[in-house]
């Protein structure tokens, strides 16, 4: 028999299940098995699937109009940026089709900031290990991971990779000259679903300060109401970034990204310096109007870790039970997962053969990033399901 993926660039291999339907927190099978979906297209379905407020936002724009470009002014980028703007640090927003393309924005704006300053060495871009800031030859670089990188030809200049936790290498690279930004993701999710510790982030913005460099935090993953605030790094009291990378929840699953920023980082932005063809759509636009209403109020939110509690004490509960095969419970929110003694690949296909769709990390852990919108059954659905998966499981 042919396989009938003989035509697609085999760089990922997922299972046999084709998924058709998609309900709240449920994917159907095209023959009809339900699965309790607990990784959300990565941390993508903020409000599960065919939720009928982007539902009705994207038909409404379908009928209407789809695409100008930016050519043309959109009304739905200038109410969206302005919602963004009422309720976050941001000045300026641009509009992006993917994470990558507002990390690849983030990376331009930091070192045009510095260039228009008459610092037009500043510009290196300060990463940890785990990170990862997308596929784009920028972000592989400013991620670091050498298993990305490896057959894409020569690292970039201009990236700066710190071991995670090492603060005499942060200070001094910090008060190197050539520095431009430090970019960071407050809650790592590819590198093993990894909050950095709050006063972390506080001592990291004192340090830019004092050396006048950016701080630019990669919320693609962790933001967007995903650990319970509307950004990861809002956990951190009196911490505010320069910049921001937002994608995945901020579509809540239609394609776009965003890249948020001070005015003063703004400026240099000017005409003809940066653009995108499809960036900020009116059929994107009409989407994140919708989805960015719901998850900034702050009764959802709240929510939100309401529900986080519950599923903590079950995984905790699930790491007490298999000591031997659970090391121990990580992440923030609905961002979380747990740390296993071995690759937990295996034990992902038992959780799915048992109806629970889950991911994995790095270092170890099974991740889970269910919908925003899961109730305490489902929660504990998941936590049963888990739990047998891990009993039949074998390292
Ligand atoms: C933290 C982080 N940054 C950037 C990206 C890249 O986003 P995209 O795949 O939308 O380009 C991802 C994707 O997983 C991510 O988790």
């Amino acid at each position: 028999m042919e396989d009938p993926r003989q035509h697609i660039l085999p760089v990922y291999r997922p299972p046999e299940e084709v998924f058709v339907q998609g309900e709240g927190a449920y994917m159907f099978t095209e023959d009809g098995r339900r699965y309790l979906d607990f990784i959300a297209g990565i941390a993508v379905n903020a409000l599960g699937h065919a939720h009928p407020a982007m539902v009705d936002a994207l038909r409404d724009q379908a009928g209407k109009l789809w695409h100008t470009s930016n050519m043309f002014r959109i009304k739905g980028q200038e109410e969206l940026a302005d919602k963004i703007c009422r309720d976050t640090f941001a000045d300026r927003v641009f509009f992006t089709n993917s994470g990558t393309e507002a990390i690849e924005c983030a990376i331009k704006a930091a070192r045009k900031y510095h260039w228009a300053a008459g610092n037009p060495d500043r510009i290196d871009i300060i990463t940890f290990t785990g990170a990862f800031h997308g596929r784009s030859l920028g972000g592989i670089n400013a991620g670091g991971n050498p298993k990305y990188l490896e057959g894409f030809g020569p690292k970039l200049p201009g990236f700066v990779h710190l071991e995670w936790g090492d603060h005499d290498a942060l200070k001094a690279a910090l008060a190197a000259a050539t520095t431009a930004a430090v970019l960071v993701e407050p809650v790592q999710g590819e590198g093993g679903v990894r909050a950095m510790p709050e006063q972390c982030l506080k001592g990291l913005r004192e340090l830019c300060d004092q050396h006048g460099v950016l701080l630019m935090f990669d919320e693609v993953q962790c933001g967007m109401g995903r650990t319970g605030k509307l950004w990861g790094y809002q956990w951190a009291a009196d911490v505010a970034p320069d910049v921001i990378a937002a994608a995945k929840g901020i579509g809540g699953g239609f394609p776009f990204g965003a890249c948020l920023m001070i005015e003063a980082v703004a400026e240099p932005m000017q005409p003809g310096s940066h653009g995108s063809t499809y960036g900020g759509n009116p059929l994107a636009m009409a989407v994140g109007n919708a989805v960015w209403d719901i998850i900034s109020n702050e009764e959802f939110l709240a929510n939100v870790r309401r529900v986080s509690g519950t599923l903590a004490q079950g995984l905790k509960s699930l790491a007490d039970s298999h000591p031997d095969k659970v090391d121990g419970v990580t992440g923030k929110g609905l961002l979380t997962g747990l740390r296993l003694k071995a690759d937990p690949k295996n034990l992902q296909t038992l959780c799915r053969d048992e109806g629970l769709l889950v991911g994995v990390a790095g270092n170890n852990v099974l991740r889970l990033a269910p919908p925003l919108i899961i109730d305490d059954t489902q929660v504990r659905d998941a936590v049963s399901m888990i739990d047998a998966a891990l009993t039949e499981w074998t390292l």
